[in-house]
């Protein structure tokens, strides 16, 4: 009884063996099934990761041609506010000095000096000399000393002062021209009570 029991229990796991049942074959299939999706799986996490390195590889180069944009940019700008910044300088050495030669001045001849708000240190057709300015001046009528004068001080100047030979050389040399017997200019000189003194009020030093 107990033989006839194994040899049944025997043959029914050989019969199970050669032909497998339904059930174990849909277990092999979705077995397989599973190892494609597992592919699969690996497959699109590896496009994946393909896919996001070029998105990245792209990202990083957007990302770099626009800084390099505000690199070159900001160059710009730099480059700008150094030309602006040299420009305020000018302006401001131009204003300094503006201020400077209005300050010499008790009643500044803004409209001689300053044509088109740009101050010259001398008046239009005056020279300058040693930081001063000067105007031959021989035109007609003649004039006397005393005319020539008031001449000069109408323009906010006065006859000329000689301190150096320098001067006296720069003098000389725009005056030859105008000079002999019939023909001169006047300068600032005069005989005050037997001594000759300029008209700036200090003594003749020059001889
Ligand atoms: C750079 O300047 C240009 C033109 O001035 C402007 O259109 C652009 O947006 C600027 N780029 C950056 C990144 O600031
Ligand atoms: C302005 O001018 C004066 C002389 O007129 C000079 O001493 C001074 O240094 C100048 N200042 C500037 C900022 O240029
Ligand atoms: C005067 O003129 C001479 C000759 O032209 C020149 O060499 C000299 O530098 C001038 N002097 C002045 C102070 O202008």
């Amino acid at each position: 009884m107990k033989s006839k029991k194994d040899d049944d229990c025997y043959s029914t796991v050989k019969i199970k063996n050669e032909k497998p049942s339904p059930e174990s074959r849909a277990e092999e299939e979705a077995s397989a099934l599973c190892h494609c999706s597992l592919m699969l799986l690996c497959f699109l996490i590896f496009s994946a990761l393909i896919a996001a390195r070029i998105v990245i590889t792209m990202q990083i180069n957007v990302m770099m041609i626009k800084q390099q944009e505000t690199i070159s940019n900001v160059t710009t700008e730099n480059e700008r506010l150094i030309e602006e910044r040299k420009m305020m300088e000018n302006q401001n050495k131009e204003l300094n000095r503006t201020l400077g030669l209005i300050l010499k001045f008790e009643n500044i001849p803004a409209k001689d000096l300053c044509p088109n708000k740009e101050c010259k240190p001398c008046q239009k057709d005056w020279i300058l000399f040693q930081e001063k300015c000067y105007l031959f001046y021989d035109s007609h009528p003649w004039l006397t000393w005393t005319e020539s004068r008031t001449f000069c001080r109408d323009k906010y100047a006065d006859l000329v002062v000689i301190d150096d030979l320098k001067e006296q050389e720069f003098v000389s040399n725009h005056t030859k021209y105008y000079y002999d017997i019939h023909h001169g200019y006047w300068m600032g000189l005069q005989h005050v009570s037997n001594t000759w003194t300029w008209v700036d009020g200090h003594a003749d030093t020059l001889g």
